[in-house]
Formats: C-alpha cells, structure tokens, sequence
C-alpha cells in the first residue's frame, strides 16, 4: 500500500518534471523561431553575419546567443544576446519579445538599427541590461520601460529618440530602483527633465546630454546620492544651479555646460569635494567665482568660460594643485590673476583671456607653473601653443 502510494508520487513527480522540460523545449523551440524570423527581417548583408543561426536547432550556439538554465531542472533558455557593433541593419519591430521573456541581457548597441522601440518590449520583465546605444532608432520612449523593474543599465544614447522623457518616469522610477546607468545623451529629447526622478537613489550614471531639453534641474536631484557623474550638457535647460547639488557627495565628473543657466555659482559647490571635471562655460552665470571652490582639490579640470562672471578670481584656486587645465576665459573678471595661480605646477592648459584681468605673466613664472604648460593664452588665440 505504502510502497505503491510511493511509487505513483514518484511517476507524478516525474511527470512533472517531464511536462516542465518539455515545456522548457517548446519555450526554447519558440525563442529559435523568433530569432530566426527576425533574422529574415534584417538586410541580406546582416544575414550572413548571423548565418550561424539556424545551423543547429537549438540557438544556444548561435553567434551572440547565450542560454541560461534558470531554475532548478529546467533546460536552458536564451537569456542573452549579444550583437554589437556587426553592423546589422534592420529593426526591433520585428523581434518577438514575447517569446523571449528569459532575457536578462540585450546588447545590440553600435549598430544600424532603425525603426523604433517597439512598446511590446515591456515584457522582458527580466532584463538587467538594455544596451541600443549608438543606432538610428527614432521615436519615443515607450512608457513601458517602467515596467522593466530588474534594470541596472539603460543605454539609448547615441539615436535619433525624439518626444518627452516620459513624466511617468517619475512613477516608472518607483520601479527603477537597481538602475545604477541611465544614458540617454545625443537624441533630440525635449521637454522638461522628469520633476520626480528621487526614486532613481541606485543611479551612479545619469547623462541626459545633447538633447533639447528645457526647463531647470529638478530639486528631486538631491535623492540620488550616488551618482558619480551628471552631464547635462548642451541642451536648453536654464534657471539656478540648485544648491541640492550639494547633497551629491560622489560626484566625479559634473558637466552642466552649454545651457542658460543663470545666476551664480552656489557656495555650496565646494562641499563636492570628489570632483575631478567641472564644467559650467557657456552658459550666463554671473557673480563672483566662490572662494568655496578651492576646497575641490581633486580638480583636474574647470572650465567656467564664456559666461558673465565678474569680480577677481580667488586666491584659493591656488589649491587646486592637480589641475591640468583651467579655462576661465571670456568672462568679465578684474583685479589682478592672483600670484597663487603660479602653485598650479601640472598645468598643461590656461586660458585667460578676453576678460579685463590685468595681466602680468611675472607672477604665473615665478613658480613650477611655466614646466608643463603648453598652452597659454591671456589675450586670445589658438589652443597649443
Ligand atoms: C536580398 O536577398 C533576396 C533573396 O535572397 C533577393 O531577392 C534580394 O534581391 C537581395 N537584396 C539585395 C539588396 O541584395
Ligand atoms: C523562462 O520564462 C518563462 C516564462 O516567463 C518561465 O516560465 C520559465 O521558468 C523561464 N525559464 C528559465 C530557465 O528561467
Ligand atoms: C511570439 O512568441 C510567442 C511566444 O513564443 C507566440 O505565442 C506568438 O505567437 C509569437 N508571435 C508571433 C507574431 O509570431
Ligand atoms: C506595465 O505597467 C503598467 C502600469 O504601469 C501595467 O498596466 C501593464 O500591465 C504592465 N505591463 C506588463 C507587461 O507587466
Ligand atoms: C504618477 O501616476 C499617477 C497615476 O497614474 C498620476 O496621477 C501622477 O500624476 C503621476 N506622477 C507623475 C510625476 O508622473
Ligand atoms: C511597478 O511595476 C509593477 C510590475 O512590476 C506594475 O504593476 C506597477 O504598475 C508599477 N508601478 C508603477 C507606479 O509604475
Ligand atoms: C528624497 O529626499 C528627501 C529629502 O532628503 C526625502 O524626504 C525623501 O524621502 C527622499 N525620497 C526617496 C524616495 O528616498
Ligand atoms: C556645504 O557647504 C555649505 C557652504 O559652503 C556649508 O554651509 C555646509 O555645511 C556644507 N554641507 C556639508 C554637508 O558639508
Ligand atoms: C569675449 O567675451 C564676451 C562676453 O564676456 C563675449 O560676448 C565675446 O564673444 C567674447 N569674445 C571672444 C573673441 O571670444
Ligand atoms: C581662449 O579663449 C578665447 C576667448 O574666449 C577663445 O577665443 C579661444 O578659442 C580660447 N582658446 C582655447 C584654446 O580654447
């Protein structure tokens, strides 16, 4: 009796694992197909990149096709692809992402993929990576992408995206947690940047730059404390330089050029002590350059040209002795350029001119300063002298 119960749990055991295998085969048969369909939606010259696929039934050897056995017992499913730079042309609307919800990884970055995103890739529930960067992909954002909860890096920049950051993303990033890499620059994105972006508090990448993005920076920012670097550069955005930048401790690299900001440059900025890059030119920040910014003394590169500030540049720019390049020029500083400068022993690169500082090159020789530089300018002219 209880020998026979025993074996019929075990033929139901087995059963089941049975019908779970080949439920896993057919799951793999379908992926095989999508792939294989896809393929013949792509240019001729792009098919004999991939014509290892379909050699074999199963795609887990085929060029840029990676299996995976997820759980216990299964068989293995696709769970990456990766393609980049081969060159492919064709589009994403062709690809079935339904049948590949195994995905964890979707390289098909530097490609000369077109067309857009198509909406359906919501469902790859399991990516942690979506790399299209540098392709010809129009179109917008899709909504969607907020659904895609396990991501840790999206990469769109580099494409012809065009239409709003979606303003759900502030609710979408309620889901985006584990995103630590959002690049989106060089597209033609515009609008505002999302007002609630606090939720992103994994982000360490975040560069929305060469866009057309309007509108200033989101008060939110002070949430997301780990960002490493934050590059906005050239787009249209204007307003303050808000004093929540303070709350980035670990910022390395902060790239706010090209835009209209106004205003002056917070105090506060010196607390960013981490900083290797600072860029702020051409823009129209006015005011005095704050004494606070000596304090940055991992700068290795500042460069606040082309804006309107005035008064004289500070003494403790003299602290910052690992910088190799400083351009200050086309601003509207006076006063004498401070002796401390001279301290400034790795410097390649000085641009001052066009400003009305009294100029007296004595000072910048009297110390290590003149070694290493290798372009000098206080009254304009060419880079590399
Ligand atoms: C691509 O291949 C198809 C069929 O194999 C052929 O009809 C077509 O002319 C080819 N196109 C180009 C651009 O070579
Ligand atoms: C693949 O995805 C399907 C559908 O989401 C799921 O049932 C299955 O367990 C997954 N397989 C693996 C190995 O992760
Ligand atoms: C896409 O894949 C799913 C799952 O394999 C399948 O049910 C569906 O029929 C496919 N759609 C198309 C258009 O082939
Ligand atoms: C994506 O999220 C929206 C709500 O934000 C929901 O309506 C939709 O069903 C989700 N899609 C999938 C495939 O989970
Ligand atoms: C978030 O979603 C809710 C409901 O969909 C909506 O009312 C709210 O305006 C959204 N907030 C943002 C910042 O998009
Ligand atoms: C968060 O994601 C879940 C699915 O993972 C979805 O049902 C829900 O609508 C999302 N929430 C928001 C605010 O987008
Ligand atoms: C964002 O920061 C504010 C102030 O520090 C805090 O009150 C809020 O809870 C933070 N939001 C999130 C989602 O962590
Ligand atoms: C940041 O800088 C301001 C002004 O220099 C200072 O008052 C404040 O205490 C600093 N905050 C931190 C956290 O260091
Ligand atoms: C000099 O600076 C002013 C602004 O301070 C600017 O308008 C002008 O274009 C600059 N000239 C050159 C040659 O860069
Ligand atoms: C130095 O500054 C002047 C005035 O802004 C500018 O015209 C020149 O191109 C700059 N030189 C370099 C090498 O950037």
């Amino acid at each position: 009796m209880l020998a026979s119960l025993t074996i019929t749990i075990l033929i139901m055991i087995m059963a089941t694992s049975v019908a779970l295998a080949s439920s896993d085969a057919a799951v793999l048969e379908g992926q095989a197909r999508a792939l294989l369909v896809w393929k013949d939606s792509i240019d001729n010259q792009s098919q004999q990149a991939l014509r290892s696929w379909g050699n074999t039934p199963a795609p887990c050897n085929w060029r840029g096709i990676t299996c995976g056995t997820g759980v216990h017992r299964h068989r293995p499913v696709i769970n990456d692809i990766s393609l980049r730079g081969m060159r492919l042309r064709g589009a994403l609307e062709s690809l079935n992402f339904s049948a590949l919800r195994n995905l964890t990884r979707l390289d098909l970055s530097h490609n000369l993929l077109a067309g857009s995103i198509p909406p359906s890739i919501e469902v790859l529930g399991e990516l942690h990576a979506l790399l299209l960067q540098g392709n010809q992909i129009r179109g917008s954002i899709p909504l969607g992408l907020g659904n895609l909860t396990k991501l840790h890096s999206l990469m769109l920049h580099e494409n012809d995206l065009s239409g709003e950051i979606p303003s759900q993303i502030g609710n979408m990033s309620r889901n985006l947690t584990k995103l630590t890499t959002l690049s989106l620059r060089n597209n033609q994105l515009s609008g505002l940047i999302p007002k609630k972006l606090d939720c992103l508090s994994n982000l360490q990448y975040l560069s929305l730059s060469e866009n057309i993005l309007s509108g200033s920076i989101p008060n939110s920012i002070r949430n997301l404390t780990k960002l490493t670097t934050l590059s906005l550069h050239n787009n249209q955005l204007s307003g303050l330089i808000p004093q929540e930048l303070d709350f980035l401790t670990n910022l390395e690299y902060l790239d706010l050029s090209e835009n209209i900001f106004s205003g002056s440059i917070p105090n506060c900025i010196g607390n960013l002590t981490k900083l290797t890059i600072f860029y702020l030119y051409s823009n129209q920040l006015s005011g005095h350059i704050p004494r606070e910014l000596g304090r940055l003394v991992n700068l290795e590169d500042l460069e606040l040209s082309d804006n309107t500030l005035t008064g004289s540049i500070p003494n403790s720019i003299g602290n910052l002795i690992k910088l190799t390049a400083l351009y200050l020029d086309s601003n509207q500083h006076s006063g004498h350029i401070p002796r401390e400068l001279g301290y400034l022993g790795n410097l390649e690169e000085l641009n001052l001119s066009n400003s009305t500082l009294r100029a007296s090159t004595i000072e910048l020789s009297q110390r290590a300063v003149t070694n290493k530089l290798v372009y000098f300018c206080l009254v304009g002219g060419k880079r590399r002298g």
